[in-house]
């Protein structure tokens, strides 16, 4: 979670954002434009101050000898380059990536040095259709190995159904708002497969597909 100085009493809550990559001295984050926090965000100059806390909740599981497909939407790549970094091979690794704005507006070329990797642009219904079918033909590929999924909920969704009907194991990594990022606040809860509410904050934002609520 992040929260700039600046910001004062007008916006209370920080905002969540995927580690890409940590190291002693730095944490690299990749960050949208959508609305009020991250427009400020986007403002902030170097030397301005700003309270984050972390790293919150679990992350994708890793399996080294397992086929892995990373499926990523927009923004959602941003925490598959830790991902990558940090897989001890790599080369059972491939990352299939849909985007809506120019593949320059993402890190993927950043990434993809040592994966496998497929990118799909949307620009209309049909591209919309394509890359719906490509997601069905490759998570039937990789359903005796891991599926991870993170985009917007109706990619997730596209997922989940294929991969309930490859019988394919998929996590997904929820985007629900949050509050305080620790458990406290309620404001990110999501409902399991028992129909109980958990929190997204403290017990995901990594969920099995199969046991949680899209
Ligand atoms: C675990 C987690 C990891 C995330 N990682 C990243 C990341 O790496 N990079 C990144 O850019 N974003 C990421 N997000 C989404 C990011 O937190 C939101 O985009 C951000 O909080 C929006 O803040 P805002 O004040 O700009 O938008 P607001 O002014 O609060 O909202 C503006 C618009 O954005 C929508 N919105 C707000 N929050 C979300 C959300 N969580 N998901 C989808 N739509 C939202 C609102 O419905 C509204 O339409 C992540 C979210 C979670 C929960
Ligand atoms: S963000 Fe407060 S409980 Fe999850």
């Amino acid at each position: 979670m992040i929260r700039p100085a600046s910001w004062g009493p007008e916006l209370v809550w920080g905002r969540p954002f995927s580690i890409c990559s940590a190291d002693g001295k730095s944490l690299t984050l990749f960050i949208q434009k959508v609305g009020r926090g991250t427009s400020r965000i986007a403002e902030l100059e170097k030397g301005d101050s700003v309270t984050v806390w972390g790293p919150l909740g679990n992350g994708f599981a890793v399996e080294p000898e397992t086929p892995t497909l990373m499926l990523a939407g927009g923004i959602g790549i941003a925490p598959f380059r830790g991902y990558i970094e940090q897989h001890p091979t790599s080369e059972n690794l491939k990352l299939f990536f849909a985007h809506r704005m120019p593949r320059a507006c993402y890190s993927y070329d950043s990434m993809t040095a040592t994966v496998r990797h497929q990118s799909m642009v949307e620009q209309n219904p049909d591209d919309l259709q394509a890359i719906i079918k490509e997601m069905g033909v490759l998570i039937e590929q990789y359903k005796d190995g891991l599926i991870l999924c993170c985009g917007p909920t109706p990619f997730m969704r596209t997922a989940r159904k294929f991969a309930l009907e490859h019988g394919a194991r998929l996590q997904v990594s929820l985007e629900n708002h949050m509050g305080c990022g620790v458990g406290a606040c309620l404001g990110c809860v999501c409902k399991n497969d028992k129909d109980k509410y958990v929190q997204v904050c403290t017990n995901g934002p990594v969920f099995w597909a199969d046991k949680v609520e899209l």
